[in-house]
């Protein structure tokens, strides 16, 4: 089984800046063959990897539905898609990338819905990591397309909003029962003391955990560069003393 680490929180409080902080962290530290999936529709987890994506999985879905006669005979709709999601996945040498995207046309896709949430469960198990960078809000925690995470990280930065964002998010997921192993909350962009809200403090969390605002990430954000061969920066040192902390390793 491969050992999941999926990240939620409010827009642009850094969900996918950490993506790419744990794949580094992977990589650097050969711990194993890693996934990494842009469910986010507005994807730039590739930019910050510098990796060039290709057809999302939304897209695939598009043509499929528009043009039910791509599928070979003797083939089953479900046989297609699986076997074209594996084609999606962008291969890099030190990890491969999956993007959702959203499919863009007019109907139900909840055929399509279930048969990805099959297809990439089994992808996701052909590797010892996966990383699921999620998009902003909630919706994709309602949508289920998530069965199970070691690591369910649920990211604020030192804001009131983002604070009730991630407590909203932790509500969510006891409302709708998922089974995640650990939560944790990452407050993100500290630069000093910070005072949690009172529910967030109250909040169920297996660690609270504080990640340093670090100008060398956002130097490369705002040249639109990629972050995933970042070597001496404060964020990365972080993650990495996270890691030494709550350890992660494939099973
Ligand atoms: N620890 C940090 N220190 C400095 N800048 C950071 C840090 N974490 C993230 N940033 C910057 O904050 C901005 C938003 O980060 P990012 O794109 O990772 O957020 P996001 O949650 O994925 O956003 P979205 O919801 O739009 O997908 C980027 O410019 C990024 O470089
Ligand atoms: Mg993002």
């Amino acid at each position: 089984m491969a050992f999941t680490i999926a990240i939620a929180g409010k827009g642009g409080t850094g969900k996918t800046t950490i993506a790419a902080m744990f794949l580094n962290s992977i990589v650097a530290n050969k711990l194993g063959s890693c996934l990494a999936i842009d469910a986010d529709p507005n994807s730039n987890l590739a930019d910050l990897l510098g990796i060039k994506s290709t057809v999302s999985v939304g897209a695939l879905i598009d043509s499929i539905a528009k043009k039910p006669d791509l599928v070979p005979t003797g083939m089953s709709k479900a046989e297609f898609i699986e076997l074209e999601i594996q084609k999606a996945v962008s291969e890099d040498a030190k990890f491969d990338l999956l993007a959702m995207g959203r499919p863009e046309g007019p109907g139900c896709y909840c055929y399509a819905n279930n048969c990805l949430r099959d297809v990439v469960f089994k992808l996701i198990n052909q590797y010892a990591f996966c990383i699921i960078d999620n998009e902003a809000g909630m919706e994709h925690l309602s949508r289920r397309t998530m069965r199970k995470a070691d690591f369910f990280i649920v990211i604020s930065d030192t804001t009131r909003v983002g604070m009730q964002s991630a407590l909203r998010i932790r509500c969510l997921i006891d409302e709708l029962e998922f089974k995640f192993k650990n939560i944790f909350l990452f407050l993100n962009k500290v630069r000093g003391r910070i005072t949690l809200i009172p529910e967030l403090a109250n909040a169920k969390f297996d660690a609270v955990w504080n990640l340093p605002f670090d100008q060398e990430v956002l130097n490369l954000s705002v040249k639109g560069k990629p972050i995933i061969n970042i070597k001496n920066s404060k964020l990365l040192k972080n993650i990495e003393e996270f890691r030494s902390k709550h350890g992660f390793r494939a099973s």
